[in-house]
């Protein structure tokens, strides 16, 4: 009986050969930019206990309706993170990191899960490279973190994105602000769509992220963040963009840019690529000085950044080719080749670390396994026949150029294919 192929869950996607190896040179061209800036890797759980991401904030909308949330055969309450700050958090809590008083730098990579309405730049299983930053309440702290994801870009060659600044002030400022957007926004409460009505009782804040017309309208005579700003946060926001404007780096200050996760306080950001679509923010972050405390850890002030690399991959994609075809293809063809290509392939991987070779198993015509070179996208086959075995030669064949084939001795093929397999590009 025919069954049915089972296909990946919506939102959920492959990547296959080709795209993957994009990702993954994207991937270590964006690492290679945080360990210039003393960022140290951290891996933890993909899977938490439902409470790590209260902290997120029960009035957003990730933790509230977006969260793939589930019991264990043993009744315990998991959740599939969301984001990696909280689940960052936990861990370096748990282990000690933010005692001490040191400045901590910290990257993540990976897969984050969020039940959202598909779309193109919207998945529900998407990676995130993060980084996160503990111990320092310093505006200085929040330049370089802006620095460093201008040299991202920079580095990636892709368009310079845009990047939007605000701050949400102290948490007492924040609160201020919220009641003052409720008060507002309950006046006209009447005009407001059903969702947005919603949010006005959860967090008044979301609804300078709406994007219905008639909020957006509202939200133009709505009380801008300014008005309730203290005199400590104003002075960290000034010197910010003194620091940014002394070092270069383009921003524009918008006092409607809010974010969608509760724990943040004072610097928030975002870089955008209009290019993209509706789903446009690249990276977005900002300061959470209050979260480590209220999860239970020590009282140190931090500040991260999340980027969205599924969104950076298509930008990519055009411009570079993939690297992860084989140089090289072994064919082996007669009695006893294929057992001492077996071991001719092991000694070349051994001598030559760069080289991807793929060696054909299972015999065959020698056509037959030329084909297979061929489709293997291989730029060069060796071949190795029973003349060959006897006397200790290698057939060098040339399959994306019209070159004669070469034939030479066994021992001078490390020598050659080092000349003709090119260095990776640093
Ligand atoms: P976030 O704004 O929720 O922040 O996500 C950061 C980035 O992840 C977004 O700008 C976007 O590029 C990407 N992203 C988010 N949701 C999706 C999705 N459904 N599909 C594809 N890409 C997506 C955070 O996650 C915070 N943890 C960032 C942070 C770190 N703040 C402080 N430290």
């Amino acid at each position: 009986m025919a069954s049915r192929a089972i296909k990946a869950v919506r939102g959920m996607h492959d990547l296959l050969p080709g795209p993957a190896a994009h990702r993954r040179l994207l991937e270590e061209r964006i690492v290679s930019v945080l360990e210039q800036y003393g960022y140290r890797e951290i891996r933890f759980p993909m899977v938490e206990r439902s409470e790590v991401f209260a902290g997120m904030g029960m009035t957003s909308d990730v933790v509230h309706k977006q969260m793939y949330a589930f019991e264990d055969r043993g009744g315990t309450r998991l959740s599939l993170r969301p984001e990696g700050t909280a689940g960052c958090v936990r861990a370096g809590i748990e282990h000690g990191l933010y005692q001490g008083g040191e400045v901590q730098r910290l990257w993540y990579l990976g897969a984050m899960f969020r039940h959202e309405r598909p779309q193109q730049g919207r998945l529900r299983q998407f990676d995130q490279i993060g980084i996160e930053a503990y111990g320092s309440a310093a505006p200085g702290m929040d330049a370089e973190i802006l620095l460093l994801g201008s040299r991202v870009w920079r580095e990636l060659g892709i368009p310079a994105p845009t990047l939007d600044l605000n701050t949400l002030g102290t948490p007492a400022d924040r609160q201020r602000y919220g009641a003052a957007l409720a008060a507002y926004f309950r006046e006209h409460a009447e005009r407001l769509p059903e969702l947005d009505r919603e949010r006005l009782d959860r967090n008044p804040l979301r609804l300078l992220d709406s994007k219905e017309p008639v909020t957006v309208e509202l939200c133009r005579a709505a009380p801008a963040v300014t008005s309730s700003l203290s005199a400590q946060a104003r002075a960290h926001f000034d010197t910010l963009c003194e620091l940014l404007r002394h070092s270069g780096v383009a921003f524009n200050v918008n006092p409607r840019l809010v974010r969608g996760l509760d724990y943040y306080t004072g610097t928030v950001f975002e870089w955008s690529l209009p290019g993209l679509g509706a789903q446009n923010a690249i990276c977005a972050g900002g300061r959470y000085d209050q979260l480590v405390e209220s999860m239970g850890g020590p009282a140190v002030p931090a500040i991260g950044f999340a980027i969205g690399i599924d969104r950076l991959t298509g930008l990519l994609e055009e411009r570079q080719a993939p690297p992860d075809h084989p140089h090289v293809y072994l064919v082996a063809c007669g009695d006893g080749t294929e057992s001492a290509g077996l071991v001719l392939a092991e000694e070349l991987r051994a001598r030559l670390e760069r080289l991807r070779l793929v060696a054909h198993c299972g015999g065959g015509k020698l056509k037959r396994q030329l084909r297979a070179a061929d489709r293997s996208g291989a730029e060069y086959a060796l071949i190795l026949g029973e003349r060959e075995l006897a006397e200790d030669t290698i057939g060098l064949k040339h399959l994306r150029q019209d070159l004669p084939q070469e034939t030479l001795p066994q021992a001078e093929l490390p020598a050659r294919l080092e000349q003709l397999i090119p260095a990776p590009v640093p």
